[in-house]
């Protein structure tokens, strides 16, 4: 029997997960096994979901936008998926019932560490900036490493103490882009979460000076590979870390639950991935 997983959104097109899948697939020489893109439009969603096993598939991904859909949509959570109420990927337990899980910190932490293994959690506040999706995921998962102070920089001050509510962040305090020289002070660690900096968007503006010069700088934006922040940053004497990593290790977990063989992320990868982005 072919083991069929997809990555599911809309639109999806753009979507590296096949091309890491497919690459670990090969690697390890799963036989029988297929990842595919499956556009799904979101009044059609929760549908897809329910049906998975019908569809012949005994896993997916979840992208934008239905990672809050997949969520409502799903009966069984791992306990992340349950906090951030959002599920990026779906997997088929042993009594066949589907799970959701969220391994977007996980991949965020783990190329965290892969990239600047000096990193301590206990050491310095670590400063966000946006309060989307992305933010939720890092939040969460910063905490959990054992950050102890979160300050999140938000345009929407009331979109970051939002978030702090939601997710029950116990040492985490909101700050208004206004703000931004403050929260800079002391910090050991600084994530931009939002898209600017992107190819065809405007850049972080923020004045990074107050930020420690021993503070890591990473971004979640991965196109181009060293956005102006992280450039910034690296002039300034800060260590940089880029965030395609984050799309690497996210993959991981999934990929080990589906068939059973933990992938690694490698520079060959690294170089797949980039190369299918035209940027080598
Ligand atoms: P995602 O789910 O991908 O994180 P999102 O939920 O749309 O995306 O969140 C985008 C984040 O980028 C938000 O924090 C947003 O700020 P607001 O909450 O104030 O909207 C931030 N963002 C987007 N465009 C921005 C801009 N031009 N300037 C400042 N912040 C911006």
């Amino acid at each position: 029997m072919i083991r069929k997983v997809c990555v599911m959104g809309w639109p999806v097109a753009h979507s590296r997960s096949p091309l890491i899948h497919n690459h670990w697939i090969a690697e390890h020489r799963i036989p029988d096994a297929r990842y595919e893109l499956l556009a799904v439009k979101p009044e059609d969603a929760a549908e897809t979901i329910r049906h998975l096993h019908k569809l012949d598939f005994v896993g997916a991904n979840v992208t934008v936008p239905h990672k809050e859909t997949a969520f409502a949509t799903l009966t069984r959570h791992d306990a992340v998926a349950r906090r951030l109420k959002a599920v990026n990927t779906i997997v088929t337990l042993e009594d066949g019932t589907l799970e959701g899980r969220n391994t977007d910190g996980y991949g965020f932490i783990a190329n965290l560490k892969d990239g600047a293994p000096d990193w301590r959690p206990g050491e310095g506040p670590a400063v966000m900036l946006g309060a989307g999706g992305a933010a939720r995921a890092i939040a969460a998962a910063l905490e959990t490493e054992g950050v102890r102070e979160i300050r999140i920089v938000n345009r929407t001050p009331e979109r970051a103490e939002a978030l702090i509510r939601d997710l029950g962040l116990k040492s985490a305090k909101a700050y208004s882009t206004a703000e931004t020289t403050a929260a800079l002070g002391g910090a050991g660690l600084l994530v931009n979460t939002t898209t600017l900096g992107m190819k065809g968007e405007s850049d972080v503006d923020i004045d990074i000076s107050a930020l420690p010069r021993d503070a890591i700088v990473t971004d979640i934006v991965y196109t181009p590979l060293e956005t102006g922040l992280l450039k910034r940053a690296r002039l300034a004497g800060h260590e940089t870390v880029d965030g395609l990593g984050m799309l690497l290790h996210q993959a991981v977990p999934g990929f080990e639950a589906w068939f059973g063989v933990r992938p690694h992320v490698t520079d060959e990868l690294r170089e797949i991935v980039l190369a299918d982005l035209g940027m080598t």
